[in-house]
């Protein structure tokens, strides 16, 4: 069997190739994210953005990635349609590099279309061949800690090709770390800042979220407006208890992102909900991400919503059917979201995210864009509407 090494596998101090996970349809935003923040050989992949470069850029995607859900460290790539295939393509790499006897670990897999169909039995037999590794090296073995590992490996296995990783973020990166408690149907972070990105808001009008929830869409925004990292108050990240862990590069990195946050914006961000409840988890979790003094939140239902002055954009995520209720029942709700717009909202850009996309059609009026998202399985729509 060929196992294809990846570049300076372990040793991530020189060249190393990095992919960041992200949902379907996000990618393309992602790679933008990239960019901007200098990182190099950005590649745009399905479910996905490869990117190179040392440890450094690894914190800092960790530390600044909007939309990214995880930072993987790609070991090797083998053909895969057999347990012991699996056994040695993973047994033959340098697992003494990232564990040794005294630290946990953790399998996760993610299978498609392949011989091996029971994603436990892969997982288990992965970690069979690292504490099989580590057993001949020390002569004793690794426990393992699925709730709280040090070492967090990923193995994707699609049409029979393994590709054994490293997560150099330990756990999604959309748990910021801000939102403790949530309403109905949250969106996730990482989605709601991937909506304010395609939107093209940039903080110089106002923005307004008239079905606002627990506030993640504008709570990503106004993280954005203060140029915070979205990872500044996180609990922690993967990578911080791998041996390499570099605590002095780390640490000169979050008082980098610390002194890049702006301490006022230019324009207001609004949030309305019906449910006094909701709001007061919304403030909460403003308050935490450290964004309350840039954020109103006013319990209002959106028949009456009074938007600043235009331009501004309005960006909203109605309940739509699969999770809050049923379609037909809210078909009359998207055409009030409509006519609100329609009567109240002139001189705004409104960009609606569902996935009701029958629903879509109640609100009465055309498009000018629509853009394909997934929340989870579910396929999803960005709509804009230019409100003269
Ligand atoms: C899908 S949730 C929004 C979730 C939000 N994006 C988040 O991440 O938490 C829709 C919200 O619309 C609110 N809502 C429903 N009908 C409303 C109405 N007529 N006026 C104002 N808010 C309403 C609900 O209370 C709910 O919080």
């Amino acid at each position: 069997m060929i196992i294809r090494r990846k570049a300076a596998a372990g040793s991530f101090f020189g060249g190393q190739t990095f992919f960041a996970t992200t949902a379907k349809g996000v990618e393309e935003v992602l790679a933008r994210e990239m960019t901007g923040l200098g990182l190099e050989g950005v590649t745009v992949e399905k479910g996905g953005v490869r990117f190179t470069g040392d440890l450094g850029a690894c914190y800092r995607a960790n530390l600044w990635l909007r939309t990214a859900s995880r930072i993987l460290v790609p070991l090797a790539e083998f053909p895969c349609d057999s347990p012991q295939g699996l056994y040695d393509g993973v047994r033959a790499l340098p697992w003494d590099r990232y564990l040794t006897p005294d630290t946990t670990l953790a399998v996760e897999c993610v299978l498609r279309d392949s011989a091996l169909t029971h994603s436990g039995f892969v997982a288990l037999k992965t970690k069979d061949a690292i504490v099989d590794t580590l057993r001949d090296r020390f002569g004793r073995r690794p426990n393992v800690n699925p709730k709280d590992p040090d070492l967090l490996v990923n193995v994707h296995l699609a049409r029979n090709r393994c590709t054994v990783s490293l997560d150099s973020s330990g756990f999604g990166l959309d748990r910021r770390g801000y939102r403790v408690e949530a309403g109905e149907a949250p969106l996730r972070e990482t989605l709601a800042a991937a909506l304010v990105l395609l939107t093209g808001w940039d903080g110089t009008v106002p923005l307004v979220d008239p079905l606002c929830g627990s506030g993640t869409i504008l709570i990503e925004a106004a993280l954005m407006a203060m140029n915070r990292a979205p990872g500044l108050v996180r609990e922690r990240f993967g990578f911080q208890r791998w041996p390499a862990f570099d605590a002095p590069r780390w640490r000169r990195l979050l008082d980098e992102a610390r002194q890049a946050e702006r301490t006022t914006l230019a324009a207001p961000l609004v949030g309305y909900d019906r449910l006094e409840d909701v709001l007061v988890v919304a403030r909460n979790n403003s308050r935490r991400a450290g964004v309350e003094r840039f954020i109103s939140f006013t319990a209002g239902d959106v028949r009456d919503l009074a938007p600043p002055p235009p331009p501004g954009v309005i960006l909203t995520n109605p309940p739509y059917g699969r999770r809050l209720g049923d379609e037909e029942q809210l078909k009359p709700f998207y055409g009030q979201i409509g006519d609100v717009f329609k009567q109240r909202c002139a001189g705004y850009t409104a960009w609606l995210f569902t996935g009701g996309l029958d629903l879509a059609k109640s609100v009465g009026l055309k498009a000018s864009r629509r853009i394909v998202l997934y929340n989870g399985p579910l396929e999803c729509r960005l709509l804009r509407y230019d409100l003269y």
